[in-house]
């Protein structure tokens, strides 16, 4: 006997977790994953390892402990600039990603459709495909990556029931403007539509511009399902906590999806969040600051490398323009014995290089040099290889997703 699902049949491991494997393999430093090596702040460790020594280590709540709760609801309120109630309309989740997935599994019926905006984050088509929701693109265009709100209007049938927003967005690094969010929302309302977003890259923005939720736009509020997290913000990529802020009413349902499959986020972690959240408003400049300078350092390399990167508006990448291949070429086994983040590929989807798929400025201020310097490499080799790589930008167009 060896059925598997036809719902798991389509769905394959995300390409930015294949990198990260081959990264790890060949001991590599991952310029693709988001993966934050930035020091922790010493806070959220003292506070999980406290609340792991005093035996804080029991189920919570389903929808998460109450101090964590009522600090998420604060730091909506003071950074987001919405209210929420954090008894009835915030659930923790097993990050982000555990968010976005128990908000489409509450939300959505399979048959239902789902608008994403190209180029998307993997991981939220694999979640819609996974429940059998049938999804609708609508392309970004470079270089500023704007909306064609025709475009979007026409993706609208009466079969949709929601569009993700991802601001700042991976990967293209697109920070959605106040204006945009409102058409958007204005859009969804019209069609009884929940706008999910995910706002994991929501303190690191750029060039002075500022991070906006729908949900503090007053006539979009009730369609906004908000989804973050604290991976990004202080580096604990692993800890695996985020949060959903939506109407009481989808919170709740939230709450029991996110009881029955992960029953709570782990609870030490919690506490240790709840604990980081306390830190001044200086960390976060510094946070938005310390990867301005790395996209800044990044965009040189790949330009002294002869490519033209779209400077992310914000997030944690820089996408080097390339050319789109043919099905032929993109079966090529790649191999770059310069640059050990390259590796032969085992498959067409992993031949992509690193640099062209996203070029993550995360690496710690220990090792930079290192860094700059595989950048600079890793940067030339892409560019020999610029003529057979797929469109990462537009994965479905080059058969990548
Ligand atoms: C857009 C986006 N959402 C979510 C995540 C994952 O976030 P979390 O660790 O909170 O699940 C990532 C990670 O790279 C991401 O890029």
């Amino acid at each position: 006997m060896n059925q598997i699902s036809d719902r798991v049949r389509n769905v394959v491991q995300s390409d930015i977790r294949r990198m990260s494997r081959e990264c790890e393999r060949v001991g590599g430093i991952n310029l693709g994953q988001g993966i934050c090596d930035l020091r922790r702040s010493p806070s959220s460790w003292k506070g999980a390892c406290e609340a792991i020594a005093s035996s804080k280590a029991t189920y919570s709540k389903f929808e998460g402990i109450d101090p964590l709760r009522e600090k998420i609801a604060k730091k909506c309120e003071r950074f987001n600039g919405f209210s929420v109630d954090p008894a009835s309309q915030i659930v923790v989740t097993v990050g982000s990603t555990g968010g976005f997935a128990t908000a489409a599994m509450a939300t959505l019926n399979a048959g239902d459709e789902v608008i994403l905006f190209e180029p998307y984050y993997g991981y939220h088509l694999n979640t819609l495909r996974i429940l059998g929701v049938e999804t609708k693109f609508v392309p970004l265009n470079p270089p500023d990556w704007a909306i064609d709100f025709d475009a979007l209007r026409a993706a609208f049938t009466p079969k949709t029931r929601g569009i993700v927003v991802c601001t700042p967005s991976n990967p293209c690094g697109k920070v959605f403007s106040r204006d945009e969010l409102e058409k958007i929302g204005a859009l969804a309302r019209e069609h009884d539509a929940w706008v999910y977003t995910d706002e994991i890259y929501e303190y690191i923005v750029y060039d002075g511009r500022r991070h906006t939720s729908i949900a503090s736009i007053e006539s979009c509020r009730d369609v906004a399902i908000t989804i973050s997290g604290f991976s990004k913000t202080f580096s604990v990529t692993g800890w695996r906590i985020g949060y959903v802020a939506a109407p009481a009413q989808i919170a709740a349902p939230i709450g029991l999806v996110n009881d029955l499959f992960y029953v709570c986020a782990p609870t030490p972690l919690q506490w240790g969040i709840a604990r980081a959240l306390e830190i001044g408003e200086d960390y976060y400049t510094k946070l938005a600051a310390d990867y301005e300078k790395k996209r800044d350092l990044l965009a040189d390399a790949l330009r002294e490398a002869g490519f033209t990167p779209y400077l992310p508006q914000g997030r944690t990448t820089c996408s080097p323009k390339c050319r789109r291949s043919s099905a032929t070429i993109r079966k090529r086994r790649l191999r770059c014995s310069r640059n050990r983040v390259w590796r032969r590929c085992r498959d067409r989807r992993s031949t992509l290089p690193i640099a062209e798929r996203s070029c993550c400025g995360s690496a710690s201020r220990r090792t930079s040099t290192r860094w700059k310097k595989r950048a600079d490499a890793c940067a030339r080799s892409a560019r020999h290889a610029s003529d057979s790589a797929p469109n990462y930008l537009n994965p479905r167009a080059s058969g990548l997703s």
